[in-house]
């Protein structure tokens, strides 16, 4: 089987005979490392890249349940997006179609314990407007948004759903999409918004999040440094900071991010990337270099959603198939290559985490767990093919001897698309690497027949 010979060639290590002659130079550009010892522990998992955008059904028992414990789902943003029905906008019927969307999505989130974003754009309606419909604020007078948030927030209440509640004040008011008025009208919102929230003390509990624009932090962006001058200002600072990467890199934000932060002495906070990954990275090797990266910097997560109109509320995020996928109603749901990558992450690699270097180049990262039993490194290529080195390092601190064999047990988490089932990572051998001082050198091949292949390597600890 093809699967076999190319776990043989996953497996080769840097010092056969035949090898160096058919291996790029090993550099800091091309290695990912792992730091194994004690001091460098992040602590336990907590699976922070597990959250989805949209995904679930309409009927929030279609999708058996299994699916979203399987992959650790613990963040869910919703809000009735692309609903016939247009929100507000179209008066109180469609309000409440895409409210009670939301609010059944928002129960079902909230069976396994996962915090839930509400996105007041979608219960606006901003899918069914455009430059001539109304905006919160036009002409300077809020009347009608004030009205719209006593509407909002009393049913939030009134329909008991504060727990785990964050309020996503308006979705990408810089990407021209879903807001058509200008930026200033914008901060205007911002403010009125979250000093409405903060006035209510049943809302004590709800966190506010944003801006979750398109435009990732960058200093030379005025939507960034008018919004942080504007939130200092009027003290509107938001629970968790939020942005999008559809394409992005939080390694380039976060440099951008703290000059920003510190330019304008705001607090530290969580972030939450809560979009993260284009369509054409949504493959098995795009969700391990985003699990790997949005772990590196402790950032929460959610995957962006590329579907339309009701499967964009389906599938997960792209994480599902099932049997007819034109079928609103169907069953016979799967996971796709990206769900076992997810399942992996969450139900196998346990312990706590290592720290972790990206290669130089960006395109390869990785993900390290240490237990009891195993370590276990997730690695992710992000869209390129040739071959690329993960470097283990102070593998003592595992109770393993500074020099010797490391056998490595290699699963490959194969693609088969967007719509492709894959039943579970496939079995691709172990190799028994030499190695001594302490640290271990192998190679990943990402070859045409897997570029979109993510890898999990396993060995034991010692004893
Ligand atoms: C090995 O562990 C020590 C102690 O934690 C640390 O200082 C050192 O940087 C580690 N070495 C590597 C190459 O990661
Ligand atoms: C919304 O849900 C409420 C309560 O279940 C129900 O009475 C109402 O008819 C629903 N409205 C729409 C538009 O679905
Ligand atoms: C704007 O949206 C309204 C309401 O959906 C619609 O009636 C109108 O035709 C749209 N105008 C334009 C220019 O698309
Ligand atoms: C992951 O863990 C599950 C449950 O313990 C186990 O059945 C499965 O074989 C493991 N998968 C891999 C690839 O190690």
């Amino acid at each position: 089987m093809a699967s076999k010979f190319l776990g043989l060639l996953a497996a080769l290590p840097i010092c056969i005979n035949a090898a160096p002659n058919l291996l790029p130079r090993q550099d800091s550009g091309n290695t990912a490392t792992v730091d194994l010892s004690v001091g460098a522990r992040r602590g336990a998992p907590q699976n922070l890249a597990s959250g989805v955008l949209y995904g679930i059904p309409d009927d929030p028992t279609q999708i058996p349940d299994h699916f979203y414990s399987d992959m650790g789902f613990n963040y869910a943003r919703i809000g009735g997006a692309q609903l016939e029905q247009g929100g507000w906008i179209e008066g109180i019927d469609a309000y409440y179609a895409r409210f009670n969307n939301t609010r059944d999505n928002y129960f079902q989130a909230r069976k396994f314990g996962a915090k839930v974003i509400v996105l007041p754009h979608d219960i606006w309606g901003t899918d069914h407007a455009n430059d001539s419909t109304v905006w919160p604020g036009d002409n300077g007078d809020w009347t009608n948004y004030d009205q719209y948030l006593d509407q909002l927030l009393g049913d939030l209440k009134a329909n008991d759903m504060l727990d785990g509640l964050v309020y996503d004040t308006w979705n990408e008011p810089d990407g021209g999409f879903f807001w058509k008025r200008s930026q200033a009208q914008y901060l205007d919102l911002w403010s009125r918004t979250y000093q409405r929230i903060r006035q209510d003390t049943d809302l004590a509990e709800v966190l506010i999040s944003g801006p979750s624009y398109a435009g990732t932090p960058n200093t030379g962006n005025d939507w960034w440094t008018n919004w942080a001058a504007r939130i200092v200002a009027d003290n509107t600072i938001p629970d968790q900071y939020t942005w999008h990467d559809e394409p992005g890199d939080v390694a380039v934000d976060m440099p951008q991010w703290q000059s920003i932060r510190s330019q304008y002495s705001l607090p530290d906070k969580e972030i939450n990337i809560n979009e993260y990954a284009t369509f054409d990275q949504q493959i098995s090797a795009g969700a391990a270099w985003w699990i790997s990266r949005l772990e590196r910097y402790n950032l929460r997560g959610l995957r962006g959603n590329w579907l339309s109109g009701w499967q964009l509320r389906d599938f997960l995020a792209s994480l599902l198939t099932k049997t007819d996928t034109n079928d609103y109603t169907g069953t016979g749901y799967a996971g796709n290559g990206e769900f076992n990558v997810y399942k992996y992450y969450h139900n196998n690699m346990t312990g706590e985490r290592a720290t972790t270097t990206g290669a130089g180049d960006g395109v390869m990262d990785v993900y390290a767990t240490v237990d009891s039993d195993k370590a276990r490194v997730l690695t992710g290529v992000l869209n390129k093919q040739g071959t690329w080195f993960i470097t283990l390092n102070n593998l003592s601190a595992l109770g393993l001897s500074a020099s010797g064999v490391l056998n490595i047990q290699t699963w490959g988490f194969d693609d088969a698309g967007h719509f492709g089932a894959v039943a579970g990572p496939s079995d691709r051998g172990v190799y028994g690497h030499q190695y001594d001082g302490d640290t271990v050198t192998f190679p990943v091949y990402q070859t045409s027949q897997d570029e979109k292949t993510a890898w999990g390597f396993e060995f034991a600890v010692g004893g």
